[in-house]
């Protein structure tokens, strides 16, 4: 198990199988547990049942040419879905919603972080559909006709939250070319490494961003990429630069250029066409962590991502023409992509952007926000939850929040207590609010609560709810033997469905291994790595990551990812990354650390070594990390490095079968080195 939280949740969550909970006004819209069943078997009961299903959905969206087959599974696990069809993201997500009357409409309400003397935000810009028209034509018309990117390409954009990020996102869609979002927090190495593994010649980036009061520097981070790309004989032609901040930035004029230079000549109305792409074809990939260093390109595809995100919008958000819709999240992740991006502009409602930190200029900022536009969907965090939580109820109260109709959470498990809090605060008792459940490679949401149907099944505390129509699941055991209701297993996703991942870019095997090599006798179920429970109606909760995966504030990190950059540090002889539970973040990384020879353990160099940690992979680990030295790590006889024992004894747990173990006194050693730097953590003393 990658951390303690999830053996503490299994009793936490049992206790909430059985307490129903319907949100205010949804009273007589309540479905029986019989009729959901009923309904969803409809959807599943057949392989025809299921191309019934998504077919009937595939058919509200728009495509250039319908598909020949909806689902050719001939060649497990490459799936392909409506193949045969063509569509184009940024023609669902602009031209569409032209033609559909909504060219004054507000797509996107952006609003940066800095506040005036009165707490009102100093910046708020608002995009039409009109408006992402006209830019993402221009932005399209100068990759295509200056930097000559073409359909296939990948870019990488690095960008902080502005609108420029989805701009360039759907520009490159409109031309068939791919994207490769790399989230802010990330280092120069580290987003080197997914340049050069995506083989991008051109990154799009920022002079930098606001974060809590503090402008962040972005574009001396890509510089260094530059060099370290040339050094790897990987050259970069071009870095688009867009200015946020206003500050001088260091400058080659070789390679960058200001995004409104190089747009300058470019008429207002120019005119590129949204080529009809095959919908097996790739629309971008995305990195994410996994058991192994090197990070996954997860490829996503075109015509099935997309009616995998129209799908859930419909169900899941219950979308509606004046629905003003906000998610939370970072476009950098997959959250921000399927449903700040393309999952609501494809349904042309309004949605909101927000630049900073939550707790900034202080802990109301959201609820302001909400009050401010009148928000009606709220997507966000149980790290978000938790952090807001500390503070008394009633400043958040102060605000109106009762615009709000659904609002749920993603990215981690969400404790009864959290969820409690979120449905009462923020809720007002009134909305729809599911934890719901996906990740990276699924492209989009595979269960939680669908009120789009005009009724929903009773809500609990925590859950995930039902699986979503269409796609089947199950919790199993180690071998593969469906788990009883309430028994503590993994979780497979036994059936494929249109969203999930085409393949990991360039690595075809290591997508079938990585996904489908557990349960290979048993056929074709997807291993997501997470511990959950089903309970006696059907609904899904999810505990944990059940490998050495750790999920520190909603954020994926691979623990082994964190031990590679370790091992650059000329001090680390070794080390060993595992999660400890956080009340608030869900889990931070304790890295458990062997000096070489003739290196002391001092403050200093636990400074050194975070800073370290901070340029080879980004503050996204490093803030949160706690660096522990030990003499030794303890280890089987053969030399494999025993995570668990290191997980137990942070939790303070016994330790269970240590027959394997080599010596026991790595275990002696690393729990006194544990409990010295827990006290003064308690104690405040420590620079953690
Ligand atoms: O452990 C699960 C957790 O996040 C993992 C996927 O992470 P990522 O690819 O970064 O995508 C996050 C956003 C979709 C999963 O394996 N996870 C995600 N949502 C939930 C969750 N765990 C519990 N409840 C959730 N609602």
């Amino acid at each position: 198990m990658s951390s303690g939280i999830s053996g503490a949740l299994v009793d936490v969550m049992k206790k909430e199988f059985e307490t129903y909970i319907i949100p205010k006004g949804w009273e007589d819209k309540i479905e029986s547990i019989e009729d959901w069943k009923k309904f969803y078997q409809s959807t599943v009961n057949s392989k025809e049942a299921v191309v019934k299903w998504w077919e009937s959905l595939a058919n509200e969206i728009f495509w250039f040419k319908k598909w020949d087959k909806v689902l050719d599974d001939s060649n497990p696990p490459f799936y392909r879905w409506f193949v045969g069809g063509e569509t184009n993201l940024a023609y669902l997500c602009v031209d569409w919603n032209l033609q559909k009357g909504r060219k004054n409409k507000v797509a996107i309400i952006w609003e940066g972080e800095p506040v005036d003397e009165r707490g009102q935000p100093k910046e708020v810009r608002k995009l039409t559909y009109y408006d992402i028209f006209r830019e993402t034509n221009r932005i399209a018309y100068m990759l295509k006709e200056k930097l000559k990117v073409k359909k296939g390409d990948v870019v990488t954009l690095f960008l902080p939250m502005i609108p420029e990020l989805p701009l360039y996102m759907l520009a490159l869609q409109r031309i068939g070319a791919a994207h490769s979002v790399v989230f802010s927090g990330f280092s120069a190495e580290a987003l080197a490494a997914r340049v050069i593994d995506a083989k991008a010649r051109i990154i799009v980036t920022a002079d930098g961003l606001w974060r809590r009061g503090k402008q962040i520097k972005l574009k001396e981070i890509v510089d260094e990429v530059v060099k370290i790309c040339e050094k790897e004989g990987h050259k970069i032609e071009k870095v688009i630069v867009i200015k946020r901040l206003g500050n001088e930035v260091p400058w080659n004029p070789e390679i960058d250029v200001w995004h409104h230079e190089i747009l300058e000549d470019i008429p207002k109305n120019v005119y590129v066409e949204a080529v009809p792409l095959g919908s097996e074809d790739y629309s971008f990939i995305l990195y994410t962590s996994g058991t192994t260093g090197k990070p996954k390109g997860v490829q996503h595809s075109v015509g099935g991502y997309a009616v995998h995100l129209y799908a859930t919008m419909k169900l899941i958000f219950d979308i509606r023409e004046d629905d003003i819709y906000w998610c939370t999240a970072d476009i950098g992740w997959i959250t921000g992509h399927s449903y700040i991006v393309y999952g609501p502009l494809m349904h042309g409602v309004t949605v909101i952007m927000y630049e900073g930190a939550p707790d900034y200029p202080d802990f109301t900022r959201w609820v302001q926000i909400i009050e401010r536009y009148g928000v009606t969907i709220f997507y966000t965090t149980p790290t978000a939850i938790r952090m807001l939580m500390k503070q008394p109820e009633e400043i958040y109260m102060k605000y109106d929040t009762s615009t709000l109709r659904i609002a749920h959470s993603v990215g981690e498990p969400i404790n009864p207590e959290a969820w409690r809090w979120f449905f009462k605060v923020f809720g007002r008792e009134k909305t729809c609010t599911s934890s719901t459940w996906w990740m990276t490679e699924t492209g989009g949401i595979l269960t939680g609560h669908y009120p789009g149907r005009g009724k929903i099944l009773p809500l609990k505390a925590g859950t995930n709810g039902p699986i979503f129509p269409g796609i089947s699941c199950a919790v199993v055991d180690e071998d593969g033997n469906i788990c009883k209701p309430g028994e503590r297993g993994y979780f497979v996703i036994t059936s494929p469905y249109p969203g999930q991942l085409m393949t990991l870019w360039n690595d075809p095997n290591r997508y079938i291994e990585v996904y489908y090599g557990k349960y290979k006798h048993k056929g074709w179920w997807f291993y997501t790595g997470d511990y959950a429970m089903i309970d006696q109606d059907g609904f899904i909760w999810v505990l944990g990551r059940a490998d050495d995966v750790l999920k520190v504030a909603g954020h994926r990190i691979g623990t082994a990812e964190v031990e590679s950059a370790m091992i650059k540090h000329q001090a680390v002889s070794e080390s060993a990354c595992v999660g400890k539970s956080d009340p608030i973040k869900g889990e931070i990384p304790v890295i458990f650390t062997v000096l070489k020879h003739g290196y002391l353990p001092s403050e200093e160099l636990k400074q050194e070594i975070k800073r370290h940690l901070r340029a080879t992979i980004g503050p996204v680990v490093s803030s949160d990390a706690i660096i522990i030295f030990v003499d030794s790590l303890p280890k089987t006889r053969s030399g494999k490095i025993m995570r668990r024992l290191l997980r137990g004894l942070i939790e303070g747990k016994s330790l269970g079968d240590i027959t394997t173990l080599e010596s026991e006194v790595a275990v002696e050693e690393a729990k006194k080195a544990y409990e010295m730097v827990k006290a003064s953590l308690e104690k405040g003393t420590s620079s953690e």
